[in-house]
């Protein structure tokens, strides 16, 4: 197996696995290590994994998170297709972050892919919260934000409450104890105590230096990509250039612990 970066902040490429087949607790743990060093891992032409590869490889990272208001595909719970980019995937985020425990990783396979467009760009929020001044971050670290669930939650039927959580603006990750930014545009909706209107500018300016080039890295999909993120440490937006041509992906979330 080898690790070859793919950006200076997020992103490297694994090769020379094959998921399909199976792999040892030696070499599951080398790949952990690196997404937990790249924030955002790809391993290359894993077009053989079939959904249930698909869920038992994501099981190895812990326990299978079924989406509260997303329907999952026919007869395997837990995978969720993504289609066409929309104004919730176009947009910088983590996933689903108005849960009271969000999900820690995202594991996803392309299945249908454009000839060209719908790219999907990752961010470091580990180095976006670097680059800001002490003094800032000092400040950043005592605030918490309001996450709410989107239109679709409503939609769907669940109540307000049960799709609203608060977490700290800046949380550790639980194993490499990197400080992150932890606001994204499709959930926050205010700082905890302030109204949305004044939130708004301090998370517009977040937004703005999560999304800046240097902290990230575009990814552009093949055939038999298996794409893994940490949504404590990173986030994502998919760029909506695909037009309309057919694009799924296999999605499987893994539950993460209440962010802190
Ligand atoms: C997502 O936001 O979970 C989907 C990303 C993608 O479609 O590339």
């Amino acid at each position: 197996m080898e690790v070859r970066p793919l950006a200076g902040a997020v992103g490297a490429e694994v090769l020379g696995l094959d998921l399909a087949a199976g792999i040892d607790d030696f070499e599951f743990a080398a790949v952990r290590n690196a997404l937990h060093s790249h924030g955002m891992i790809c391993i290359r032409d894993q077009a053989a994994m079939t959904p249930e590869d698909q869920l038992a490889f994501a099981a190895r990272w812990g326990r299978i998170s079924i989406h509260p208001y997303v329907p999952s595909i026919e007869g395997y719970p837990g995978i969720m297709r993504i289609y066409d980019p929309n104004p919730i995937t176009q947009t910088w985020h983590s996933d689903s972050t108005h849960m009271r425990e969000p999900h820690a990783y995202t594991l996803l396979l392309a299945r249908t892919l454009p000839e060209v467009g719908g790219d999907t760009m990752f961010a470091s929020t580990v180095k976006a919260f670097e680059s800001l001044s002490s003094g800032f971050r000092s400040v950043l670290r005592t605030l918490s934000a309001v996450h709410e669930g989107t239109d679709r939650a409503a939609a769907a039927g669940l109540d307000h409450e049960s799709v609203v959580a608060v977490h700290p603006v800046v949380i550790t990750h639980p194993s490499t104890g990197a400080e992150a930014l932890f606001v994204n545009g499709n959930y926050v909706t205010r700082i905890e105590g302030w109204t949305p209107e004044e939130s708004r500018p301090l998370l517009e300016y977040l937004y703005t230096v999560v999304g800046r080039p240097e902290n990230t890295y575009r990814h552009r999909w093949h055939q038999g990509d298996l794409v893994i993120w940490d949504n404590r440490c990173t986030q994502h937006a998919v760029v909506g250039d695909a037009n309309q041509a057919e694009r799924v992906l296999h999605r499987v979330t893994v539950a993460g612990g209440v962010p802190a």
